[in-house]
């Protein structure tokens, strides 16, 4: 009776479109729109472009494969996934469901900034957009906007996968994909707009040194991993859900072109329209972090219709952090449903109400507590870089060494035939997963500690 319920707690995808722009939501975020334009505008355009795309094609595809062939296999959530590949190799499970627990409330934070930028350009012209670092010094507001923005996200976790995040994903993903088509057709009908296009897709082979092109290789895979949800359990949740007959290649492959080609296009906004705002300066372009908060609102408050592209900006940049945050609590969430036994709503509350705890620690981090810094980072700025350059890549190389070298590729070829006549990308896979992703994990690790990327 007890795993009855359990079962029905878990559910899963409806079809196989579901599960696609579930996966698909979950992986474009704020990493598409906000880290992908500046990291190709920083790293010579066109050539980031192209190692990026090989990166995607390759070894993206072959992590991604992994964890959702994996939690396909097992059909559980992340801690009982890993032991049912391999006891011994248990505690990445543990590992696979920190991550995401430490990453989803500073991401509701963050996605909090962004709901607040949609209700000043909702309400007002982009001029009276807040100065952002006084903005997030403050401590009532930001914390009001990521509590909205943590009970959005939960809703569609409480109504559960098929009900909540499939319904929820069919209906955002599309409006989303027609929002950032439009927006940079807009753009790029701007006077001015082709030299920014020139800048962003062509090669830029200007004082390219061999050390800047090792950079851009290590900046190109680490984006890859962050925009792909690779390492962070999510893609092992949700192929837990999905349905045996599926192909499991061409939804890979489906996902990667989707999340890919939000990036592109959202680069073709912010890099172009930047462009022109600070006539052709790259200083401007390459602001890193600070782009989407401090500039991009300065450029639409300048632009003709600007209060309705920076709406529809933030808009889109508030679905594509919904559906992944969704993704991050989903994947938390069905830890404690498992291991506990507790309901889903019972779980969800539990989930959220650490997520509150922790997030503040974050808000309070730019606040308060500023002065507080962990290794000379925000508290922010910490909770990113432990999972993102320490956590994820320790687990995608553990995970790697799992499936290429203990329980052999034979694994996650059998879950790949269930869908499919043959393996097509085979003999790619095993190149990727014995050898390439190993070494791109190593040097993910090592990159930060020798550069300033
Ligand atoms: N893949 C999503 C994005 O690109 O924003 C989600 C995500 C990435 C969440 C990285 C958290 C993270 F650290």
């Amino acid at each position: 009776m007890k795993t009855n319920n359990k079962t029905s707690e878990r559910g899963g995808f409806g079809s196989r479109i579901g599960f696609i722009l579930a996966a698909a939501g979950s992986a474009v975020g704020l990493g598409n729109i906000w880290r992908f334009p500046y990291l190709a505008a920083k790293y010579g355009g066109g050539i980031f472009l192209l190692v990026y795309l090989i990166f995607a094609i390759t070894f993206g595809f072959a992590l991604m494969l992994t964890e959702i062939a994996i939690g396909r296999k097992t059909g559980k959530s992340v801690i009982g996934a890993y032991k049912a590949v391999d006891k011994r190799f248990s505690p990445l499970g543990l590992l696979a469901a920190v991550i995401p627990a430490l990453i989803l409330p500073y991401y509701c934070v963050i996605g909090g900034w962004v709901l607040k930028y949609m209700s000043v350009f909702i309400t007002e012209s982009g001029e009276s957009i807040p100065f952002f670092s006084n903005f997030i010094s403050h401590f009532t507001q930001p914390t009001i906007f990521f509590i909205i923005f943590l009970l959005l996200t939960s809703v569609a976790v409480f109504l559960g996968v098929e009900k909540g995040i499939e319904k929820v994903s069919e209906f955002l993903m599309p409006v989303l994909l027609l929002l950032i088509v439009a927006m940079s057709v807009y753009t790029l009908t701007l006077d001015g707009a082709g030299e920014g296009l020139k800048y962003y897709l062509l090669p830029n082979l200007n004082d390219f040194t061999p050390a800047k092109f090792l950079q851009t290789i290590a900046a190109a895979c680490g984006q890859l991993f962050y925009s792909m949800s690779i390492a962070m359990g999510i893609m092992v949740t949700y192929g837990s859900y999905m349905r045996k007959e599926d192909s499991l290649e061409g939804s890979v492959r489906q996902i990667e072109i989707f999340d890919t080609a939000v990036a592109i296009l959202a680069g073709m906004i912010i890099v172009p329209a930047v462009f022109i705002f600070s006539n052709g300066d790259s200083t401007s372009i390459n602001a890193g972090p600070g782009l989407m908060f401090n500039t991009l609102p300065k450029v639409f408050a300048t632009m003709p219709a600007g209060q309705f592209i920076g709406t529809a900006f933030f808009i889109l940049v508030t679905l594509a952090a919904l559906t992944s945050s969704i993704s991050l609590m989903e994947t938390v969430t069905a830890v404690v449903i498992e291991k506990f036994g507790f309901s889903r709503t019972k779980s969800c509350i539990i989930v959220i109400f650490v997520t509150f705890i922790l997030g503040m620690l974050s808000v309070l981090g730019y606040s308060a507590w500023s002065d507080i810094k962990l290794f000379g980072m925000q508290i922010l700025d910490f909770f990113d870089f432990i999972t993102n350059n320490i956590m994820m890549p320790v687990l995608a190389f553990l995970t790697c060494i799992l499936i290429g070298y203990v329980v052999k590729i034979k694994y996650i070829e059998e879950e790949v035939m269930l869908g499919e006549k043959r393996f097509r990308s085979k003999l790619l896979y095993n190149v990727m997963i014995k050898f390439i992703c190993p070494v791109c994990m190593l040097m993910i690790l090592i990159t930060p500690f020798v550069t300033d990327i």
